[in-house]
């Protein structure tokens, strides 16, 4: 299986901090914002890796990720995204990359307190489809949302302004080589962006999605408060533990931290 971090964008939620540089080079506690993806990545054995940057400061991916010593890695992949076409737009550039094998994508700015070994492992045993991870959130309505009859998933609605759940789907997504002919299939969406949630719900039609809930905490970092509860969610506890026996929930690290 082959790893892909997607941190192109144009970061404009967090301007002017990316006015200059590039969202995923930005600080959160201790490192910067790329670090956990890859990190998500090596942690779950994945380490053939292909980083898809884009808009400010590309170059500074290769001076500080390098060939990925850092993470224990003797070769990272590079490419490069022109604009902000979305999500799958950034995918799709990674479909020499992947060369029909199946694809473990992380969002840029993505970062979970735990790992995802048994999910990888358990997308492995499916043999060929998608899975996507839920977690539960108080603030659905700013993610894709899952309807759900008990395991299956009916439908995912991107930003739905009544969620048909309280669960969002999470920024780390597998998917069989067939992602790269779904992905031509798309049309730009109202925010002119290919979208993700497209590419999920056509293997839903398809019968080919499957879904795990994601242990620990998890953060996305693109707006001010989430990059801020970030910082403190990895200042508490740390990022990427492969241990996750004692993880307390995500309210309790909050309130010990004293936030
Ligand atoms: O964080 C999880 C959410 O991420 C999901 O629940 C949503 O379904 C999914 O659409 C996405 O929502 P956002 O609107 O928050 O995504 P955003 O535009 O902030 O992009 C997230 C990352 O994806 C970004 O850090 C880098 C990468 N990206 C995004 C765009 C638009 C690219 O590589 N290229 C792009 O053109």
């Amino acid at each position: 299986m082959k790893g892909i971090v997607l941190a192109g964008g144009l970061g404009a939620r967090l301007r002017p901090l990316t006015a200059v540089t590039n969202k995923h080079l930005l600080p959160v506690y201790d490192k910067p914002m790329i670090y956990y993806p890859v990190r998500t990545l090596v942690n779950a054995g994945i380490t053939d890796i292909m980083i898809v940057t884009g808009g400010n400061s590309a170059g500074d991916f290769l001076k500080l990720l390098k060939n990925g010593r850092d993470f224990g890695l003797k070769h990272l992949n590079y490419t490069y995204q022109e604009g902000e076409g979305g999500i799958a737009a950034a995918l799709s550039l990674c479909e020499d990359f992947a060369d029909t094998d199946p694809v473990c994508v992380v969002l840029g700015d993505n970062i979970i307190e735990g790992n995802i070994r048994a999910q990888v492992a358990s997308y492995r045993r499916q043999g060929g489809g998608a899975k996507i991870l839920l977690k539960r959130v108080p603030d659905p309505q700013r993610f894709g949302v899952p309807a759900l009859d008990g395991r299956r998933v009916v439908r995912i609605e991107e930003k739905p302004a009544e969620p048909k759940s309280d669960y969002a789907v999470v920024g780390i997504y597998m998917y069989d080589a067939e992602v790269f002919r779904i992905i031509k299939t798309l049309k730009p969406s109202q925010r002119d962006e290919l979208e993700i949630t497209d590419v999920n719900n056509a293997y839903v039609a398809r019968g080919a999605m499957t879904w795990d809930e994601l242990e620990g905490w998890w953060s996305d970092a693109g707006t001010f408060e989430s990059l801020l509860r970030a910082s403190r969610l990895v200042a508490a506890t740390g990022a990427n533990k492969l241990d996750m026996d004692g993880a307390k929930p995500e309210e309790e690290v909050l309130n010990a931290a004293g936030a």
